[in-house]
């Protein structure tokens, strides 16, 4: 049996803020608004659970297809979250990288994306990657892309390629792997959210919309997470003990 008692690497699909909206007669933009405040109750409570790297879902390459004013307002909940918050994570000795593709968003989310991630870069406390503008079959695309083009170049050969320099290629890179997924809202995808990086992670959907999300939620997940049994295709400690 893996232990499950590490440092913990728990990534968050964040759902349920238009319908948490919707039930109070809110616009959907509202729901974002309450959406930052559970982020930030989350953030601060992970490390005393046991958590090293949080990672969040904040804006997919799907959301794109969103009206325009939503598309905005995420976009400046970023800003605002980073302009409001950086100080403090620095401090916390807080890492931020945002993972995702940099093309299509404005200059001014750029310039704010760049300023968390270089003055966070000496952290190492814990890590908060913030995907957005992310898709894991794009980010899977561009690694294959980046990596063509080595061999294009004469740098690598197509016989070099194995999982771990496959890894080297996604925005990832570094990361440990997810243990535990959560998604909020009821609905139980993925949702192209780290496809490559949560092949062995552990899957857990609770039935809150994200902004009522905080520090009780997600002791509770991680209770659930280490109850369980990790065997990443091996046999269970038991079995291995019955086989002699
Ligand atoms: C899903 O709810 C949530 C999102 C698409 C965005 C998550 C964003 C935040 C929590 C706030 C912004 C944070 C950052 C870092 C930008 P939904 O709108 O799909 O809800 P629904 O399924 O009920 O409609």
């Amino acid at each position: 049996m893996t232990p499950t008692d590490g440092p913990l690497h728990v990534a968050i699909i964040m759902d349920g803020n238009g319908r948490w909206a919707k039930q109070r007669g809110l616009p959907r933009t509202f729901g974002h608004r309450e959406g930052v405040k559970a982020l930030k109750r989350t953030v601060e409570a992970a490390p005393d659970l046991g958590v090293e790297t949080l990672t969040v879902f904040g804006f997919s390459t799907e959301n794109w297809r969103r009206p325009m004013a939503e598309v905005a307002e995420l976009m400046g909940l970023l800003k605002a979250y980073v302009e409001s918050d950086l100080d403090r994570l620095i401090r916390e000795g807080v890492r931020v990288r945002v993972i995702g593709r940099r093309t299509g968003l404005k200059p001014d989310i750029l310039e704010i994306i760049d300023r968390a991630e270089t003055r966070t870069a000496g952290n190492s406390r814990f890590l908060l990657q913030v995907a957005f503008n992310y898709g894991g079959r794009a980010d899977i695309t561009d690694a294959a892309r980046r990596f063509a083009e080595q061999v294009e170049q004469g740098r690598a050969k197509a016989s070099d390629l194995d999982e771990a320099l496959f890894e080297t290629m996604l925005s990832t890179v570094g990361a440990p792997d997810p243990d535990l997924i959560v998604r909020t809202s009821g609905e139980r995808r993925i949702s192209n959210f780290l496809p490559w990086e949560c092949a062995y992670a552990e899957l857990v959907f609770q039935d809150v919309f994200w902004p009522d999300y905080g520090p009780d939620h997600l002791g509770a997940a991680i209770a659930e997470f280490r109850a369980r049994e990790r065997r990443f295709g091996g046999a269970s400690s038991d079995d291995v003990l019955a086989a002699g």
